[in-house]
This record gives C-alpha cells, structure tokens and sequence, in this order.
C-alpha cells in the first residue's frame, strides 16, 4: 500500500493505473475509519482493479463553530486497517497541499445546498462538492463510494458530478448500522455512555415512519412526522433539528409518498448532531 501526500504523485499514479487498463475506485473519507468506510473499501477493491483512498479533514466544509479542531484523527489506526484490506493507495494531503497560498475557486451547487442540513450549515455543501471535484481530478477514478449515511452529500455530489461531466460512476452504498441501529459515523465517538444509548432513537423514529408510510396508508405526511417527532422528544437527551420526508432527487418535501421517498433526520444528542435517513419505495 503506496501512501501518498501531494496531488501530482496521484495524477502520475492513476495515469498510470489507466495506461496498464486498470479500472480505479476512489474511496473519500476523512479518517477515523469505521466498518462504514470499511464496507465500502471492501466494495472497491472487489469491482476494481486498484483503490484509491483519501483521508482529508476538509478545513472548508466546517462552519467557524463546527468540530473542525476536535474531529476524530487516527492516521496509525486508518492505515493498519487499510493496509489489512490491501487497498492500493492512500492520499492523505496536508491542507496546504489541497488549498495553496490564494486558492479561490468553489463550485456553487445552488439551491439544493441550503437544504435540509444546509440550513444550519451555510456553506457547508459547496465545500463537499468543490473537494470532491477535486479529489475526482486528482485520482481520475472509474468509480467513487460514497455511504448513503449522508443522503443530501450523495444528492449533491451526484449532481455536481453530472453537470460538470466527471467521467466517474458514483455508488452509493447502504448504511451501515450498529446492533442498536445508531449509524456508524465518526462522530459517534463524541457520544458519552449515556448519549450513546439515546443515540439510537434515531433510527426507532425512521423505521416507525418508514412503517407508518409503508402499512397503508398514511398518505398524511404530516402526521407521519408529528408521531416521528414525538418519539424522538421521548428521549430527554433528543433535540430535534428536522425531521423531514423529501424527494430523493431534489431533496424538495413531498406532500404523500407515490414511488419513493426519503425520511430524513437531524437530531441534537447532547452536543453531538446525528444525521440518519431511510428510503422508503412503494410500490
Ligand atoms: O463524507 C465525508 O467524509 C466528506 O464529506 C468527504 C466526502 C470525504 C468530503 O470531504
């Protein structure tokens, strides 16, 4: 396993991937790996040839009061599980080397970026989106991973792959869960004991909507949310942020669920903000 730090070391390696006809998936993280990521290197690495996987704690997609200075680090624990899985490359930049001295350029996504939890994180989708661009022109794979954890992040960058033509087949790939249901994420490790046990409402709450809406019939979306709503402010340390059911492509609120839509959720345990999501497909 190759670890690699500045940008031209990747093109020249990818280039060269290419050159001997090997398919490429990039695997983006920001490190404190979990099974989550893991999963999705596993995927990689059996439908393609080589995988590339980055670890950047992306400075600009963290608002000034966000957890950047506290985000879980663990460079010697990421690479040993890395190498366990034999991914072929790991590009873990400094900040310098992604955003040089007057680096300007952002990608705008629009409107879909103020949604959801664009609303409480201004800014915070142009920077995913201008990253991963640039991680997309950097590793040149065939195929990106992405966990559908973070529903709105796969919407957008989808998005902005296809409107500005990366030749790169993005996957998303389901969530994966703790026994309780609670989402891996790495900031799970914010949780204490306590928080960690109420952290599972989360997913209680989708699987009660996402039955509510599947069991017939409750075409009242509203209603569906109300019952959602109040399971979550059944747990003392729960503080709602939303609780919305949306269209899976332009994240928009729908009024009743006709094909399929997507129960999202933004809950406050303590201080540590939890996103989940379920997809609901009827038929
Ligand atoms: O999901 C993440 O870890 C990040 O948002 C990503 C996609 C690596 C971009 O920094």
């Amino acid at each position: 396993m190759q670890i690699i730090k500045t940008v031209k070391e990747v093109q020249d390696i990818s280039r060269w991937f290419r050159g001997e006809c090997k398919s490429i998936g990039l695997v983006p993280t920001m490190g404190a790996l979990h099974e989550g990521h893991l999963s999705l290197v596993r995927r990689s690495i059996g439908e393609n040839d080589r995988t590339i996987v980055s670890i950047f704690v992306n400075p600009a997609q963290f608002g000034p009061n966000e957890d950047l200075q506290k985000y879980p680090r663990d460079t010697e624990g990421d690479l040993s599980k890395l190498s366990e899985l034999q991914a072929d490359v790991v590009f873990m930049p400094e900040t310098e080397e992604m955003y040089p001295e007057g680096f300007s350029t952002s990608i705008d996504i629009g409107p879909i970026g103020k949604l959801l939890c664009g609303a409480s994180r201004p800014g915070h989708f142009n920077a995913v989106a201008t990253v991963v661009a640039k991680f997309l022109n950097i590793a040149i794979p065939h195929r990106m991973y992405l966990g559908q954890k973070d529903f709105q992040q796969t919407v957008v960058i989808k998005k902005m792959a296809r409107e500005l033509n990366f030749d790169t087949n993005i996957i998303v790939s389901p969530t994966v869960r703790e026994n309780d249901g609670l989402a891996m994420s790495s900031r799970n490790a914010y949780l204490s004991g306590e928080e960690r046990k109420a952290s599972s409402i989360l997913y209680k709450a989708l699987k009660l909507g996402q039955e509510i809406i599947m069991s017939n019939g409750l075409d009242d979306l509203s209603a569906v949310k109300k019952e959602m709503e109040a399971l979550i402010r059944s747990e003392p340390l729960a503080k709602i942020d939303y609780v919305k059911v949306v269209d899976p492509y332009n994240l928009e609120p729908v009024q009743r669920v006709l094909f399929a839509a997507v129960i999202c959720v933004a809950v406050r345990i303590g201080n540590t903000r939890l996103i989940d999501n379920i997809i609901i497909e009827k038929n």
